[in-house]
């Protein structure tokens, strides 16, 4: 029988649901609270990018593509993820992600297609956000995601990721 000492257990707190009607904020504080309790006692930071990245996937409507571009020397190198295979390697300063790893800066894009040097990855996504994941002043990697919908995301979503990104940042470095 499983049990806490089994390493393919799996206990019941972590089966997350978002609520379906859940308003923007509400959402998000489900998401946080998610992410905080199966990110806290792991120190692996590829298995934190990978449950932050599916569950990012479940709570959040409307995504194309979710995931990490974790800081590798001087370039971006795709790390675990949610939607279509991505592009794999990103230098700094280039495309949506390059910009916020370069700048340590939010990139909140309602369309894509107007962002010059946009990286097209899935010719479906329409807008994109990208959040800098920092530790110590460091840019260690992006968090990175994209939405068929022009104008998807806006300042609560900049705001919920922002501060998911601020609880999680030491565990997926
Ligand atoms: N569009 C991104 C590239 C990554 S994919 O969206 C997954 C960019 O311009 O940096």
């Amino acid at each position: 029988m499983a049990d806490a000492g089994d390493p393919l257990y799996m206990p019941s707190m972590f089966d997350f649901s978002p609520s379906p009607d859940a308003d923007k904020s509400a959402i998000y504080a489900d998401l946080i609270a998610a992410a905080d309790a199966i990110t806290r006692d792991e120190s692996d930071a590829i298995a934190n990018m990978a449950n932050v990245a599916a569950l990012i996937w479940q709570f959040l409507p409307d995504l194309n593509w979710a995931g990490f571009y974790r800081m590798v020397g001087d370039e971006l190198v795709l790390g675990p993820f949610q939607g279509k295979a991505a592009c794999i390697r990103i230098p700094l300063g280039r495309g949506v992600c390059g910009t916020a790893a370069a700048s340590g800066k939010t990139q909140l894009v309602e369309d894509v297609h107007a962002f010059p040097g946009h990286i097209a990855c899935d010719a479906a996504s329409a807008a994109e956000i990208v959040i800098p994941v920092a530790l110590n002043g460091q840019v260690v990697a992006v968090l990175d995601l994209d939405s068929p919908t022009t104008g998807r995301f806006d300042a609560a979503d900049q705001a919920g990721l922002e501060a998911l990104v601020k609880r999680i940042a030491p565990r997926v470095a």
